[in-house]
Order: structure tokens, then C-alpha cells, then sequence
């Protein structure tokens, strides 16, 4: 487990976070259940994630709730956050982490393609939102925070959909923040770099873009999981209390 920061105020939390198994949301699970918040996680990957749950308590932090859920299924998605809440109460922070960046060419993405990267990179961020909204108004307090994706700001190539549907992630939390602001609840969008996760290395980090990771951070560091889980520790802690509507970017200076 790393050394972070304590913010007093996460003692308790109930936080739900999606695609919390493996990758940045995995990073997320520990650093919330460290600050002795109160995880809730879904994800398909299911040995991965019980593994973590097990990890987590073995280390003597609040056990986490997971479920197996598929976030492309809305009322099911819908269903496990309310057996959730029935857990461990009404939320105090959502993240939305899940996502996919399957590389698809313009030329062969068919409607059924199109709508099924939207499903998955899109259209659960709303439905989660909408879910926590008349809890966290109750405690007239909340904190939402939308992962979003350097990749279409820096105009990377073959993903357009997956670049769409991260674009739409901060129109999304500023869609939202006024509404959710009358209420105390403020969203955000944290914008991860590229990140180091076992899953990038396996499947793209090679000499290459050992080199683009050389030629356009400003921080020769290679950016972790954890880097983007310390940016969301802060918004989802009292600490970033009038932060809201705004787009935190942890990407190591990427030009
Ligand atoms: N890793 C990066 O370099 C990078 C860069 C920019 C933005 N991001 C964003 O950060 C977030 C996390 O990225 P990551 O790299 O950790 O991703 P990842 O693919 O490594 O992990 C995502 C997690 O979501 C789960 N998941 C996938 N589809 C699901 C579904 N249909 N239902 C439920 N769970 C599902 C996966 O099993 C996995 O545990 C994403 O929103 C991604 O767009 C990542």
C-alpha cells in the first residue's frame, strides 16, 4: 500500500466507483479504502476484483462491496447501486472510471459499433449521476468526479469514438454542475495522461511510445494509477470544497 496524504474528511465516505477491479480504478479502491472510506465497486472483471477485496481487507482497511456488473446494462447497473446503498447507505462521491479504448477505424465503424462504444465510454456516466443525485441532495452534500481522456484534446488517431464519447465526459460534468450545485454537489472531470497501467504496457507501451513518453511530458516520471487516484482523493475530500465545473488535467505536462 502507498503513502498518500490523509484527508480527514473521506473517514466514513461511502464512495461508488465504477471499473474499480483493475487499472486507475483499482488504485482508486485501495486509496479510498486507505482513508478508511467506504468502497463500493462494479466490474466485470470478476477474479480481479475479488482478489482486490481480499487484498484490501487483508491489509486491514473497511472490506470492499463489489459486484459483477456490466455498466452497458442500465437497469442492472441501476439495480446494483440501489442493493448498494441498501449496503452501505447513500453515497457522498461517485466516480465514473470505467471505460474502453478499443482502436476502431472510421471506415468500419457501423451503427451497432458506434452505439456499443457509447454504452460502454458514455452512457453510464449520466445514468450514475442521475442515480446518486436524491441522495446526495438529502446530505445536501456530494462529490462527482467524471474521468475524462487527454487523447482527443491531444488529437491522437485511431479511437474517434472513444475520443468522442471522452470529450462528451466534461460537457457532461459542466452539463451537470449547476444543477447539482443548488444542492451542495459539486462534479468535476479529472483528465488522466497516459498511464501506466498493466494493461497499457501489455498491449501498447513499446519503444515507440517509450519515446513519446520521453518527447512530450514534461516530467520524464512515468505517470501511475496512483497519480490520477491522489488528484481524486482531493475533489472527492472536503479539501477541494469550491472546486466544481472544472477539468483537472494529471498528465505530466503532455504537450
Ligand atoms: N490508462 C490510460 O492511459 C488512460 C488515459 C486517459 C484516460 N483514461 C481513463 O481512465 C479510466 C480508467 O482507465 P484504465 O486505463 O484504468 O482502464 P482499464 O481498461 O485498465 O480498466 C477499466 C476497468 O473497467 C472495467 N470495465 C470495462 N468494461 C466494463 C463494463 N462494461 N462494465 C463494468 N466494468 C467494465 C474493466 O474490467 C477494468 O477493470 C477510463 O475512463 C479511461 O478512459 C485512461
Amino acid at each position: 500500500m502507498t503513502q498518500l496524504a490523509k484527508f480527514a474528511s473521506l473517514r466514513g465516505k461511502r464512495v461508488f466507483i465504477t471499473g474499480g477491479g483493475t487499472g486507475i480504478g483499482e488504485a482508486m479502491v485501495i486509496s479510498f479504502a486507505e482513508q478508511g472510506a467506504k468502497v463500493a465497486f462494479v466490474d466485470i472483471a470478476r477474479d480481479a476484483s475479488l482478489e482486490l477485496v481480499r487484498r484490501v481487507k487483508e491489509a486491514g482497511y473497511p472490506e470492499p462491496v463489489f459486484r459483477v456488473c456490466d455498466i452497458t446494462d442500465i437497469p442492472a447497473l441501476q439495480a446494483t447501486m440501489a442493493e448498494m446503498v441498501g449496503i452501505i447507505g447513500d453515497f457522498d462521491i461517485l466516480v465514473n472510471n470505467a471505460a474502453n479504448d478499443q482502436r476502431h477505424e472510421t471506415k468500419d465503424v457501423t451503427v451497432d459499433y458506434w452505439n456499443e462504444r457509447i454504452a460502454i465510454n458514455q452512457r453510464p456516466m449520466f445514468f450514475t449521476c442521475q442515480a446518486v443525485f436524491e441522495g446526495m441532495k438529502e446530505k445536501g452534500a456530494g462529490s462527482i468526479i467524471n474521468v475524462g481522456s487527454i487523447s482527443w484534446q491531444v488529437k491522437n488517431a485511431g479511437y474517434p469514438v472513444y475520443a468522442t464519447s471522452k470529450a462528451a465526459t466534461h460537457g457532461l460534468t459542466r452539463g451537470l454542475a449547476r444543477e447539482f450545485g443548488a444542492h451542495g454537489i459539486r462534479v468535476n472531470t479529472v483528465t488522466p495522461g497516459w498511464v501506466m497501467t498493466q494493461r497499457q504496457i501489455d498491449l501498447w507501451l513499446d519503444e515507440a511510445g517509450e519515446q513519446d513518453i520521453k518527447r512530450n511530458q514534461c516530467l520524464p516520471t512515468k505517470l501511475m494509477p496512483q497519480h490520477i487516484a491522489s488528484m481524486i482523493l482531493f475533489l472527492a475530500a472536503d479539501d477541494g470544497a469550491m472546486c466544481t465545473a472544472q477539468e483537472f488535467i494529471v498528465d505530466g505536462g503532455w504537450v
